[in-house]
């Protein structure tokens, strides 16, 4: 037989991989993958403790075998060791679970493509909230890990200090932070009324407090020692004056720090690169654009010891500090 092409074997694979994203998700949000993280059992006890459908659970099991994410012994199956920790364990620096759902979750609203192509009409991704929570609980824990290595930082939340978070989101940082750092106090703002309602909730009886409010009407002065926008700042539609309302509500001294996803420059080489121009257009879609690290670094003009941090994935930790001598 003839053999096949490099580029006939990359297709290929692509169409492969979109089974994967599916049977990820759902063996996730199904429990699957949870109850046979507990302990090994067969077909029928998988059914009868995840209350699921026998035909369906049967398909899943088929399928997630010969995708080597459970493996079948003595009528038994069970999660292969190491996928635990990359699908279920949020705090795992090896965590791809929530992208995975992140994936099928958004690709749900993908017939709005229809209207993009068609019409240049694009479609908010603020509607689908559940989307949003899946990606960023990554960023959220390699943000705190990340604190939890930095002396300054550490020490200042440790003993007590403010931190806004521009574009909480439903304030799920902002509850893990505040697990860790009991001393601080939070605010959170965000523009969305869904994410604000959904924010209040998981806050209530916690020193967070959350605003509806975009970056571009932000007031605060010299009251914060810590801006965190996380993956928030590709959405304003006016960047510089969110980043100037972000130097004037910080203290002197002060650091911003911002996780976002940043488009590589040149050389469109690695998985990482293929990641982000394929969520390039789930973003499109939104009406947003990824930044470049260049873009970035211009918004940041007026702060101090700018730097750039890979997080991995394409996703970025962008520190500076506010300079006491500089206006904003
Ligand atoms: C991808 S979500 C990230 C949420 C949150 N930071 C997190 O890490 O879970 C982007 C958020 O930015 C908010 N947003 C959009 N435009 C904004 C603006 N102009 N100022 C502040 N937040 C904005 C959206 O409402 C949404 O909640």
């Amino acid at each position: 037989m003839k053999a096949r092409s490099v580029d006939f074997a990359k297709l290929w694979e692509y169409s492969v991989g979109f089974y994967g994203v599916w049977l990820v998700h759902l063996g996730r949000q199904t429990g699957l993958f949870e109850t046979l993280a507990s302990s090994p059992m067969s077909i029928t006890e998988l059914v009868s403790v995840t209350k699921t459908y026998p035909s369906a659970v049967q398909a899943w099991c088929s399928a997630a075998i010969a995708y080597g994410l459970i493996i079948e012994k003595k009528g038994k199956v069970y999660l292969k060791p190491g996928m635990r920790a990359m699908l279920l364990d949020k705090k795992n620096p090896n965590y791809l679970g929530g992208q995975f759902s992140y994936l099928a979750l958004r690709s749900l609203e993908y017939s709005a493509f229809e209207g993009l192509f068609r019409y240049g009409k694009t479609h908010e991704m603020s509607s689908n909230i559940n989307a949003i929570e899946q990606a960023t609980d990554w960023d959220h824990y390699a943000f705190i890990a990340r604190v939890r290595r930095d002396r300054k930082l550490d020490q200042l939340l440790s003993r007590g200090c403010r931190l806004l978070d521009v574009g909480c989101g439903t304030g799920s940082l902002l509850v893990k932070m505040h697990d860790v750092y009991k001393k601080s106090s939070f605010v959170g703002i965000d523009p969305s009324g869904k994410a604000v309602a959904r924010a209040r909730s998981i806050a209530k009886n916690k020193s967070i407090k959350i605003i509806k409010q975009a970056g571009e009407s932000m007031t605060f002065e010299n009251e914060f020692d810590i801006v965190y926008l996380g993956e928030s700042l590709y959405a304003a539609r006016d960047k510089q004056r969110v980043i100037s309302n972000c130097l004037r509500a910080l203290k002197n001294g002060g650091t911003i720090a911002i996780v976002e996803g940043l488009l590589p420059e040149s050389n469109l080489r690695t998985d990482d690169d293929r990641l982000i121009m394929g969520m390039e257009l789930d973003f499109a879609l939104q009406g947003y654009r990824f930044m470049t690290k260049k873009q970035v670094a211009k918004l940041l003009e007026k702060f101090s010891r700018v730097r750039f941090e890979d997080l991995g994935g394409s996703v970025y930790l962008v520190t500076g500090t506010r300079n006491s001598f500089l206006p904003y």
